[in-house]
């Protein structure tokens, strides 16, 4: 259970794993897309997808648990604030494995786990063909839309957190890396 001293080892492993795996994700995105290095696609696919599977561990938890409770009494809009700031990150971490399953299936592209094919691709003279082609689009723009607001609300996240920790000199970072 997760308190206002200490967070349960569950919350501070899936923040952790989560967190720097979705940030690593975002670098690696933004890498490949920049300097089209095809051979990093299906890295970027399988890491995602074995992360989905602890996103939904994590939601599931988040669901039954509700978020920590905050660990000193705080204005309504800060908490208010903080909590939407957490709910509106949970959303993203499952958005953008979704949004790219739909971009890279609906594209013609496929995707798998290292090898293990999960949606079978679609090539026909060497380029992919799109079994729906909007969807692909849609999936594409919102992969990378999501993409960037989740690392400009990361950004956000890790200020907050800073800020407890220096300047309300509060245990809030402290409980995060699971010391009371
Ligand atoms: C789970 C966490 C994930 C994160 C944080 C993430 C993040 C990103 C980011 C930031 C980009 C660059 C977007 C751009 O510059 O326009 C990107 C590109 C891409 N991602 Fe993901 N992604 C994730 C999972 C997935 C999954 C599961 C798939 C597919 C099964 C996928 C497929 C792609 C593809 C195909 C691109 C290239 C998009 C393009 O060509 O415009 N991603 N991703
Ligand atoms: C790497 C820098 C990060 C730091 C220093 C950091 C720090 C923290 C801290 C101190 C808390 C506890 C807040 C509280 O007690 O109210 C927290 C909670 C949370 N953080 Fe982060 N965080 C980071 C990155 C991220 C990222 C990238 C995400 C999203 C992918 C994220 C999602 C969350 C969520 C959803 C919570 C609510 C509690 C939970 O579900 O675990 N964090 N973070």
């Amino acid at each position: 259970m997760d308190t206002t001293t200490k967070l349960s080892r569950t919350t501070i492993a899936l923040h952790w794993l989560i967190a720097l795996t979705m940030l690593g994700l975002c670098a690696l995105g933004i890498y490949m897309v920049q300097t089209e290095s095809w051979g990093l696609f299906h890295w970027h696919k399988s890491i995602g997808l074995i992360l989905f599977g602890f996103i939904l561990a994590r939601v599931a938890w988040r669901l039954k648990q509700g978020l920590p409770p905050p660990v000193r009494d705080a204005a309504r809009w800060e908490h208010l604030a903080s909590k939407t700031a957490h709910w509106l990150l949970l959303a993203a971490t499952v958005a953008l494995p979704v949004t790219g399953m739909i971009y890279s299936g609906m594209g013609g592209h496929g995707f798998g786990v290292f090898g293990l094919e999960m949606v079978g691709s679609h090539y026909e003279a060497g380029k992919a063909v799109a079994l729906d082609a909007g969807l692909s689009e849609l999936g594409q723009a919102m992969h990378s839309w999501i993409g960037y607001g989740l690392l400009a609300l990361a950004a956000l996240h890790v200020g907050a957190a800073l800020k407890h920790h220096f300047v309300d000199k509060d245990n809030t970072l402290r409980r995060m890396l699971g010391r009371s």
